[in-house]
């Protein structure tokens, strides 16, 4: 692997963002009105380009190289940057690793790099079978069923199973392709507040109570994106089993880079083989593109594979994928395996660390997400301008992904990560955001008008 070379640049000359810069999110432009549909995307374009032309616009990036604990990067108009990468779901490091690339290459020369077809018509190959056995085989249940990413896994599960009359009861920041899902399946739909199990309990009792009849699945994650906290899985399902509701586990941040043999939370909890239903993204750990659902019998598989649209109507994971996946898998299984996590969980506690140093607490337990708190919208936006340009790549998170005034920055750490880029990387997050408030407290007025116009949103998009 070679060493990125980049260059932080502290000193550029910081002309204050104007307030429409600072206030408002996407939210408020979520709904617009009009006759014509294009013309209508208009005011949306014209926040985004503001905040474009002030640099508070931290989207849309691309990456000039390996997304590896240091990495290049090109702004959106373009120019370059880099530093040490803190915004990687690649949190083994996988997508570098020599076996990984070896069975990619040996799967291109083998089936070429393209699944010619969806799951249903000889879009699958031995290789995805495999791949369907052994994740099977990992998380103890007899079947699973690939997708084209864990957006169409999640979506896919609930949409096959859930018809009208049914009813939806999830947690209330469970992600978006599960809400997409439980929008266009019912009406009836309970958010519960986040991690609390008696409000799910008391939910299904109530539902259960007035209707015999109907199906309830439950929807929590094994560690929450935005939060890295985790449900109590085993008293989920034992409240499902009570009223035949049924769970469903997204495991999308766990699966593979936390607990005994990869296995996240639902091994941590000793839960193996016991969940209903339980699905998972490949584009964190596993190096690649894909999703699976895993299943305890071959009668729920049929049905999915016939009623969910993201599988049936779309083309199968591609041959290279599957290949991927499946030595990232057999990696993650491996000792060495553990010996990543173990390195992930250490890069984690360090930065951990070095943030409560600074007196920054950051949310939830120590996995590959550190989600580090900053508040207002406006501080956070000029922040991740600052923390860039310092040399640390970080997510910003703000509304509606994440509640108004609690916008965040989503660290995601790596194994590769040193002890020193850990403790750096703190270190860049809390100068920028120091400057960033120092600034704001100069433009207070400037700030609180902003303030002002983000209080308004509060219609997610
Ligand atoms: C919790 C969770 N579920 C599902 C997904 C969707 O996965 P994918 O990126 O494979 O579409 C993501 C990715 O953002 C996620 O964070």
């Amino acid at each position: 692997m070679h060493e990125i070379s980049f260059q932080a640049v502290n000193d550029r000359p910081t002309p204050y963002p104007p307030v429409a810069a600072l206030g408002k999110s996407v939210a408020h432009f979520a709904r617009p009105s009009g006759p014509n549909l294009l013309r209508r995307t208009d005011r949306l374009f014209q926040w985004v380009e503001s905040r474009r032309q002030a640099n508070v616009w931290p989207y849309v990036r691309s990456l000039d190289s390996a997304p590896a604990a240091t990495a290049a990067i090109r702004y959106e108009a373009g120019d370059p940057g880099g530093g040490i990468n803190l915004a990687s779901q690649d949190y083994l490091g996988l997508s570098s690793h020599p076996q990984v690339h070896a069975a990619a290459i040996e799967s291109v020369a083998r089936f070429g790099v393209h699944s010619a077809g969806s799951g249903v018509l000889l879009g699958n190959t031995s290789i995805s079978l495999e791949l369907e056995r052994s994740i099977a085989e990992t998380l103890h249940v007899p079947h699973a069923l690939l997708f084209p990413t864990g957006w169409a896994a999640g979506y896919g599960a609930v949409v096959a199973l859930v018809r009208p009359d049914d009813h939806i009861v999830m947690d209330e920041l469970a992600h978006a392709c599960l809400q997409s899902g439980a929008q266009a399946s019912t009406r009836n739909v309970v958010r519960v507040r986040h991690l609390d199990t008696e409000a799910f309990r008391a939910a299904i009792q109530r539902i259960r109570a007035a209707d015999a009849r109907n199906g309830i699945l439950v929807i929590t994650e094994g560690v929450f994106s935005m939060d890295a906290d985790s449900p109590d899985i085993r008293s989920l399902q034992a409240i499902c089993r009570e009223y035949d509701a049924t769970l469903l586990v997204d495991i999308a941040h766990d699966f593979g880079a936390l607990g005994p043999g990869g296995t996240g939370q639902i091994g941590i909890q000793g839960m193996l083989g016991e969940v209903d239903l339980v699905m998972g993204s490949f584009s964190k750990t596993f190096a690649s593109n894909g999703g699976f659902v895993a299943v305890r019998t071959p009668e729920v598989k049929q049905f999915m594979q016939i009623y969910a649209g993201s599988w049936m109507f779309s083309n199968a994971l591609s041959p290279v994928q599957a290949a991927t996946v499946l030595e990232a898998l057999r990696i993650v299984r491996s000792p060495e395996g553990g010996i990543l996590r173990h390195q992930l969980q250490a890069a984690s506690l360090a930065i951990r660390d070095e943030f409560g140093r600074g007196g920054i607490h950051c949310l939830g337990e120590p996995t590959a997400i550190v989600p580090t708190p900053v508040g207002a919208e406006a501080i956070g936006r000029i922040a991740s301008w600052l923390v860039f340009r310092k040399g640390a790549l970080v997510n910003l998170a703000e509304f509606p992904v994440v509640p108004v005034g609690a916008s965040r920055f989503r660290i995601q750490m790596m194994a590769a990560h040193t002890e020193a880029q850990a403790r750096t990387g703190a270190r860049l997050v809390m100068e920028a955001l120091a400057e960033a408030r120092e600034m704001a407290e100069r433009h207070r007025s400037h700030v609180n008008l902003a303030r002002g116009s983000e209080s308004v949103a509060d219609t997610p998009a």
